[in-house]
């Protein structure tokens, strides 16, 4: 078999294969491609929940031109009559399926899917590991912003051992030369994420004065089984409100993968503040998730 490209996480890219990926979503953003992907069958396979992301790609496989197929995980085989996953994408494959984006629950689940399927796979969040296409939309907006992510002060706040945002986000930063500060409890921070180029703060109002960035984060309840402090007390200590707004700089931007529980992370105040990102990272993932359509299944050539 032959082992085409896929995209598990962003140590899948190097910094030029990155580079290449914003640049062919910034063309598509002001022209469109065309039908990059007529006629190629791509299978969508979510087994969690998901606005943004299924919504994404789904649109862009559709503004390429691709045969797109939704498959509903209940509705499987692989649900109640015993096949496997690996059976199932090699069944897939059988049929001319070319590419899956796939998430799921479990850490590893695209790996492993991507070692069985003849085709390209793409990880649209496992577990608490990876998130590669969010990380892309979110240094994508960075760099739209300024220029460039070397150098920036990044603070990514809240629950950042459950969020799969995180790791593959702290991950790209670190790969562009930003530099990256993580705000939070122990128990959503432990302190071994700290090394070389990423410190870490227990202190959310002592990174407000210098950050360039703030990247918000969901307390992902989903993923363990009691809170360990309740819910005023994380108010007091990491939500960005209107008073911790008044202490950034007029430059910093303020960005959230979504989706967003006001009143926890963040209150109402954030949504009208004038640098809140959310709205242009939802649209930015529309063209990087065309973008890695396009560089997965034509090559890593700007096409556009
Ligand atoms: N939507 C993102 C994810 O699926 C972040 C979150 O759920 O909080 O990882
Ligand atoms: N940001 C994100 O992955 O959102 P969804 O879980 O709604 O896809």
């Amino acid at each position: 078999m032959r082992l085409r490209r896929s995209l598990i996480d962003l140590d899948d890219l190097t910094g030029d294969e990155l580079r290449a990926i914003f640049d062919r979503t910034r063309a598509f953003e002001t022209h469109d491609p065309g039908p990059l992907l007529h006629n190629v069958p791509v299978v969508n396979l979510f087994f969690e929940q998901s606005t943004r992301t299924f919504t994404s790609f789904n649109l862009a496989q559709l503004r390429l031109g691709a045969i797109v197929v939704n498959l509903s995980p209940k509705d499987l085989s692989l649900a109640g009559k015993g096949e496997t996953i690996e059976d199932t994408v090699i069944t897939l494959a059988a049929m001319g399926v070319n590419l899956l984006v796939v998430r799921h629950s479990e850490a590893g689940f695209p790996a492993r899917v991507a070692s069985a399927f003849d085709g390209h796979v793409v990880n649209a969040g496992d577990g608490a590991h990876a998130h590669p296409t969010q990380a892309l939309l979110d240094l994508y907006t960075m760099r739209e912003e300024f220029g460039q992510v070397r150098g920036l002060n990044v603070a990514i706040v809240g629950d950042i051992l459950h969020s799969r945002v995180a790791h593959s986000t702290i991950n790209g930063l670190r790969h562009l030369g930003a530099n990256v500060t993580l705000v939070g409890p122990e128990f959503f921070l432990p302190g071994d994420y700290a090394r070389e180029g990423i410190s870490i703060e227990r202190d959310f109002d002592a990174v407000l004065p210098h950050a360039d960035a703030i990247v918000l984060l969901r307390i992902q309840r989903e993923r363990f089984a009691a809170m360990p402090m309740t819910d005023d007390e994380y108010v007091a200590r990491y939500q960005l409100n209107g008073e911790r707004l008044r202490r950034l700089p007029e430059r910093t931007i303020v960005m959230h993968p979504g989706p967003y529980n006001r009143g926890m992370e963040l209150d109402d105040s954030v949504l009208t503040f004038a640098g809140w990102r959310y709205a242009m990272q939802v649209h930015h993932g529309v063209y990087i998730r065309m973008a890695v359509l396009d560089f997965l299944v034509n090559g890593s050539t700007v096409s556009a």
